[in-house]
């Protein structure tokens, strides 16, 4: 089963923003990214609108033809702008407003009640919920209950730990995905995965159907171009 690469361009809005103008073109560049082989579009719409903006993601709805991924903390003007564009799937990240990124998965027991809520919501307008999760099997089961339909394995502390020790790294990534699959969850996963951690991530992990990658993925455009990027990560995964 080939596990399937969305391509995070919020770095490329953070560099547009830097200047105010246009350029990059962020509509331009997730086109090509389609065009040079990504397989969904993924989106972190913040608050501050630090890199992409409101405006960005109902430009980029209408004109993509991969799979769209809008990720965030489900807050009001963030649903109310997931529910406008009807995006593929939207993932629930409870990202706090004044940290660099995602730093922690959801607790998803002491929040049921609230996912419980907003997966009804948004699986009622017909798009698909992944809630992001640390990789724990209480809170796989715990997301089962709150009735998403997947869920995205934060990956970082597999990242971090990868060269130290592999095996060590990616053991509570199996157990979390051995559960995710019990419970009848499909499985994604992002977050710091790169050219050298991602081959045997997803060689390892049972039924990894989508991995998010952003960071790594453009700094390593700077060297290879964006082509030549998204093709060396696809390649990985096949
Ligand atoms: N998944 C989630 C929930 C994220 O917040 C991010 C970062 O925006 C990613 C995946 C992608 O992480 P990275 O940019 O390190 O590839």
């Amino acid at each position: 089963m080939e596990t399937r690469l969305s391509v995070n361009i919020n770095k490329i809005a953070t560099l547009r923003n830097a200047r105010g103008g246009n350029m990059p073109n962020v509509l331009k560049c997730a086109l090509d990214c389609e065009r040079y082989g990504a397989q969904g579009i993924t989106v972190h719409p913040r608050p501050d609108e630090r890199h992409i903006k409101r405006q960005d993601v109902l430009d980029l709805k209408p004109v993509l033809t991969t799979e769209f991924n809008i990720e965030g903390n489900p807050k009001d003007q963030f649903n109310q702008l997931v529910l406008s564009v009807l995006p593929a799937q939207v993932t629930l990240v409870p990202d706090a407003e004044n940290v660099l990124t995602s730093n922690a998965g959801w607790n998803t027991v002491a929040n049921h009640d609230f996912l419980k809520k907003t997966c009804k919501m948004f699986k009622d307008a017909g798009i698909r919920v992944s809630i992001f999760v640390d990789p724990v099997e209480d809170m796989i089961l715990g997301a089962a209950e709150c009735g998403c339909d997947r869920v995205e394995l934060y990956t970082e502390s597999y990242a971090k730990n990868y060269h130290a020790n592999r095996e060590q790294a990616i053991e509570p990534y199996y157990k979390a995905a051995v559960a995710a699959g019990k419970s009848g969850l499909g499985l994604n996963a992002g977050h710091d995965l790169n050219l050298d951690n991602l081959r045997y991530f997803a060689q390892t992990i049972p039924g990894l159907l989508e991995v998010s990658i952003g960071h790594a993925l453009i700094c390593d455009a700077l060297y290879l171009g964006l082509e030549n990027t998204i093709r060396a990560y696809r390649r990985e995964l096949l």
